[in-house]
């Protein structure tokens, strides 16, 4: 008698995954870069670049360089602006069955909310990923995600207008507790959070004396931050999340299946995977069938029973 199918089904608020591996923010483009390489659709979801409301160019290069254990990257939040993305890119992604998420970053707690009302009311998007921890713009991003009242009153406002998608808020990892503004996001009424953004950090050339980065800091990403995250999503999974029974979507360094298995022992519900496909464009397909591997391997039937499950004795 053949095996007993696997299920990897999971459910981030409103939004059914078929499995729980999306691609993660910036690493994807608007998905088209990725769908190149294999059918988006074998995704538990696309997670776009962050959107703001008007197009931006970004920082100048060097806005990415390769670090001993993963990258810094300091691009900026270009992007093609709200307008134009609801034009040319969301149409294009509504070939694939999958959710798409789209993460949204701003100036001002009214480019947010305006951004975000409009994306709510558009087709296709099953999911709004509040960027309020982008460590490489100076006004907005990170200001926006590192004191716990800030997180609050700006995912509150949004809340107000994302009635139909379901509202993701992403935390920064660069705070002294993560539980507090996990604690904000989940009071403000988030469908879930993700977590972690990426690290500040900062690389110098030694001869020349110059920083690597034009922006001189950037975001560290890559297995370099895995621990981190796993404690990070871990600390989220018991003070906020686990007892209010809301979501996580880890990452962080994810490139293997084993990695995933650890972030949902730690208390993800679902991951994202950034920094790995620009080692491998196929790493989230490559993770899906892994993690079917890994739960066999296991003897569990379904990826949910790996949720939070930790062994402590
Ligand atoms: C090149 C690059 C661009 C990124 N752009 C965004 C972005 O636009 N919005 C965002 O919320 N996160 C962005 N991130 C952060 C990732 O989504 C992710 O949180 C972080 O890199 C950690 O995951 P990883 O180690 O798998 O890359 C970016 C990361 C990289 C490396």
């Amino acid at each position: 008698m053949p095996d007993k199918p696997i299920d990897l089904g999971v459910q981030v608020g409103p939004i059914a995954m078929k499995n729980p591996v999306a691609t993660a923010s910036g690493c994807g483009g608007y998905g088209e870069e990725l769908a190149e390489f294999y059918d988006l659709s074998r995704l538990g979801a696309v997670v776009t670049k962050s959107i703001t409301l008007r197009p931006r160019e970004g920082h100048p290069p060097p806005r990415l360089v390769e670090v001993r254990a993963g990258m810094l990257n300091a691009i900026g939040l270009a992007n093609v602006g709200l307008e134009r993305f609801l034009e040319e890119k969301l149409p294009a992604l509504a070939r694939f069955d999958v959710p798409v998420i789209v993460n949204v970053a701003g100036s001002t707690p009214d480019e947010y909310v305006e951004v975000c009302r409009t994306l709510d009311a558009a087709e296709g998007v099953a999911g709004i990923e509040l960027n309020v921890s982008c460590p490489n713009v100076d006004r907005g991003g990170m200001e926006f995600g590192t004191e716990p009242a800030a997180v609050a009153r700006l995912a509150d406002a949004v809340r107000q207008e994302v009635t139909r998608a379901a509202l993701i808020v992403k935390l920064s990892p660069n705070v002294t507790d993560i539980a507090e503004t996990a604690r904000a996001a989940a009071d403000a009424g988030a469908d879930a959070l993700s977590l972690v953004n990426t690290l500040r950090g900062m690389a110098i050339d030694p001869w020349t004396g110059r920083p690597a980065l034009t922006n001189r800091t950037g975001g560290l990403s890559g297995p370099a931050v895995k621990p981190v995250a796993v404690y990070m999503v871990r600390r989220v999974w018991e003070k906020v999340a686990g007892p209010r029974q809301l979501p996580v979507i880890g990452l962080g360094g994810i490139q293997f299946p084993e990695d995933v298995v650890e972030f949902l022992r730690a208390g993800a519900t679902a991951v994202a995977v950034g920094t790995a496909n620009f080692v491998d464009p196929e790493t989230c397909v490559t993770l899906v069938d892994g993690l079917r591997d890994a739960l066999a391997r296991l003897g569990l039937a379904s990826v949910r029973d790996l949720i939070g499950r930790m062994e402590t004795e």
